[in-house]
């Protein structure tokens, strides 16, 4: 049996009731509220930036988990710190210096992310991995929701789980994109901590039991 944690994306939530959705997780089993932040350079889309963030961070009750897919995060990263993130992750495909960009954001007193396109190895990792908090694994490409969960990305957590083990580092490991209560349980089995999960629970008739659900991946 192992301990899952659920971070819903908010991106899938209604802008326009965003208060009564960030209301919903703050009442569900989930642990950090997901939030996605797109610039339309490093990926093909734009979503929302420090305004938004801030007012929700405000209003939520779980961690404030920041993924930046934007290009240089360090120009930013204190205005995040200011807007209420508590957890924030940088890609690594877009950090030239990576190791600064973590140790910038540690220094602001925020736990640290690394996150992983569908095409970079888990082995860029190897030199940083006991710095890291977090690494998020992408399951599809990043930019939209409601995209389909890339089957290799099981045994690259499974590479993943092999390489935090043998540099007895503590980071977790979080997967996002195409997440579901049907492929939950495999997902954590291949060895995910954090499971990411936007359409599937704020396109849920009952959104609160899909955390549920996804929570008890473990099982
Ligand atoms: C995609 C984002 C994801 C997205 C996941 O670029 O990083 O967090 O919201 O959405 P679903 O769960 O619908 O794939
Ligand atoms: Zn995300």
């Amino acid at each position: 049996k192992k301990h899952v944690l659920v971070a819903p994306s908010l991106l899938a939530a209604n802008f326009l009731e965003l208060a009564k959705e960030v209301d919903m997780v703050n009442r569900s089993e989930a642990d950090w509220l997901h939030l996605d932040v797109m610039d339309g350079h490093f990926v093909p889309n734009i979503s929302y930036g420090i305004p938004v963030i801030s007012h929700v961070s405000k209003h939520a009750r779980k961690m404030c988990d920041v993924h930046l897919m934007i290009e240089r995060p360090e120009q930013y990263a204190e205005a995040f710190q200011k807007a209420g993130a508590q957890q924030l992750t940088v890609h690594a495909e877009i950090c030239p210096n990576l190791h600064r960009n973590i140790q910038q954001i540690k220094g602001l007193g925020m736990k640290a992310g690394v996150a992983l396109n569908p095409h970079t190895p888990v082995q860029i990792l190897e030199n940083i991995i006991n710095d890291i908090d977090v690494v998020l694994v992408m399951a599809v490409n990043p930019g939209f929701g409601g995209q389909a969960f890339i089957p290799q990305t099981l045994p690259k957590l499974r590479q993943l789980r092999a390489l935090i083990t043998e540099h007895k580092a503590h980071a977790l490991i979080e997967v996002d994109g195409g997440v579901t209560v049907d492929n939950a349980a495999e997902i954590v089995a291949a060895g995910a901590d954090v499971l990411v999960a936007g359409s599937n629970i704020f396109s849920a008739p009952d959104p609160e039991a899909v955390i549920r659900q996804l929570k008890a991946a473990g099982q």
